[in-house]
């Protein structure tokens, strides 16, 4: 076989280099350029182009073959959630996460589970079968049957594969590919082993769980070079530290993107939260300030989450903001919208804020609690224990309304909330909830804030700084 020539491509410009490169001469960017596979030479090519034509002719959708796919169950009722229903065969799903989430223990798990009925494979690339094998034990799994393979080549991987059903690759970044010199893990090596594992998916109908581990900068092997070819990626978050981990859908071919499973790590494995209801929240809440609740909305699921802020005095010049589940940005935009338009001072306080149980909100319903909960750590005055809060605030203080109203309104009410505090815009949605919850609605996020707190209740102003309070939209 004659050997693959491989070039430097420019992930930014395009430009080709046959050597390695730390700046693309092109356009000038600093480590842009990745080991590619040379084009095959013309003959090959044209042989390919001849057969292909011959074989591929559009068809009517009417007359197209139409694939009666069943999903597998994956064993784990929370996965099958996320995954859409079940695992579809022949797809492609990457699981990412930091190490030590338990990308590892979840897929073993899974295919220890079809093991019983399917034919799996788990290449372990980075673990001895041996440590496989321990960490089944501890588990307290069955599937003896499930297939090892302790093994980084995938030329070699590719001829262990036969007629398994779902094989499981742990890791892709330590997998490498003979094709290409440059080391295991680079954006060349990753790119090029998953369109090759993409290939025989399809190929064969084989579904494969890949995994992924998160670089430095939080994207899966760089800059998003695996997800395009996947059909579903999952990532895995939380802190190593806390016991409850949440699997997030970003791409779904098969299913909602929204999708959220909750896990447990124990020491016995990975379980499932179904009853995931009240695991975001505080046993003290409503007792100290700088908490609020708020009903968050991910994907088919609302979800009661306490958030809760801290101030302290700055003690060097700069204030800190640190928030933990919720972006950095939209912590220090809303507190610019508290200062400007409801009056508070931060700028000589640090603002912690933490997201009960390590959950992650990106959506913009949250803005309204965040305000709530910074306004009450700056009033030293703690929200009712009953009362929720969601919307989301615009840059004028306005509150603006938010999908999911009456999902978020019916969890509240579900969940025992008496009132609930939120745009006016989203007032018709929820307006059948009037006798099952006091309804607040609030067109200004300084409005909600007075609602919140109302003058009777004022407890004494201990803070100096306080007395700068005006509240007005
Ligand atoms: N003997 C053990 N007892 C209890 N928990 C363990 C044990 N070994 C590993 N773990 C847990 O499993 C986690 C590692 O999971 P793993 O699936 O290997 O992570 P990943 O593959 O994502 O790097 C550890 O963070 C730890 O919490
Ligand atoms: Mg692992």
């Amino acid at each position: 076989m004659a050997k693959t020539r491989s070039v430097y491509v420019c992930s930014e410009c395009g430009a080709q280099s046959q050597q390695w490169l730390g700046r693309c001469p092109a356009c000038g960017k600093f480590g842009t350029l990745a080991e590619e596979i040379a084009e095959a030479p013309a003959p090959q090519k044209a042989a390919k182009r001849e057969r292909s034509s011959s074989l591929n002719r559009p068809v009517p959708l009417s007359q197209v073959h139409e694939e009666h796919f069943r999903r597998l169950s994956s064993g784990i009722a929370e996965l099958d959630v996320v995954l859409g229903g079940g695992i579809v065969p022949g797809s492609l799903v990457l699981v990412g996460g930091d190490p030590g989430i338990g990308k590892s223990t979840l897929l073993t798990e899974v295919a220890a589970h079809l093991a019983k009925t399917q034919k799996v494979l788990y290449v372990s690339a980075e673990e001895s079968c041996a440590q496989v094998k321990l960490r089944c034990a501890r588990l307290g799994l069955g599937g003896s049957s499930l297939l090892l393979l302790n093994e980084t080549c995938l030329e070699d991987i590719e001829e262990a594969i036969t007629d398994e059903t779902v094989v499981v690759i742990d890791s892709i970044q330590a997998v490498y590919t003979s094709a290409l010199s440059s080391a295991a893990g680079s954006v060349g090596q990753v790119r090029e082993c998953a369109g090759k594992l993409q290939r025989i998916a399809k190929g064969r109908g084989i579904t494969f769980f890949i995994v992924g581990h998160v670089t430095k900068e939080g994207a899966l092997a760089g800059p998003k070079v695996l997800e395009h070819i996947m059909d579903t990626v999952l990532y895995f978050e939380g802190e190593k530290e806390d016991n409850y981990k949440i699997l997030r859908s970003y791409k779904n071919r098969f299913g909602s993107v929204q999708e959220v499973g909750v896990f447990e790590m124990t020491g016995e494995g990975l379980y499932g939260v179904s009853d995931y209801s009240g695991i975001f929240l505080s046993e003290s809440r409503g007792e100290a300030a700088g908490c609020c609740v708020t009903p968050a909305e991910t994907g088919n699921r609302c979800m009661m989450v306490e958030l809760q802020t801290l101030l302290a005095k700055t003690a060097y010049g700069m204030p800190r903001r640190m928030p933990l589940g919720i972006d950095y940005n939209k912590l220090v935009v809303l507190i610019a919208v508290l200062e400007k338009r409801c009056g508070m001072p931060f700028y000589n306080r640090d603002v912690y804020l933490n997201a009960m149980g390590g959950i992650r909100l990106n959506e913009p319903a949250v803005d309204l609690a965040v305000c709530a909960a910074l306004a009450s750590a700056f009033r030293g005055q703690p929200i009712d224990r009953d009362t929720a809060v969601f919307g989301e605030v615009g840059l004028t203080g306005e509150a603006r309304g938010v999908t999911f109203a009456e999902k978020r309104v019916n969890e509240c009410v579900k969940m025992g909330f008496k009132r609930v505090v939120f745009p006016a815009k989203n007032f018709k949605s929820v307006k059948k909830f009037e006798d099952k919850i006091e309804l607040v609605p609030v067109r200004y996020a300084g409005e909600a804030i007075k609602k919140l707190f109302p003058a009777a209740r004022q407890a004494e102003q201990t803070e100096e700084g306080d007395s700068h309070e005006r509240y007005e939209p």
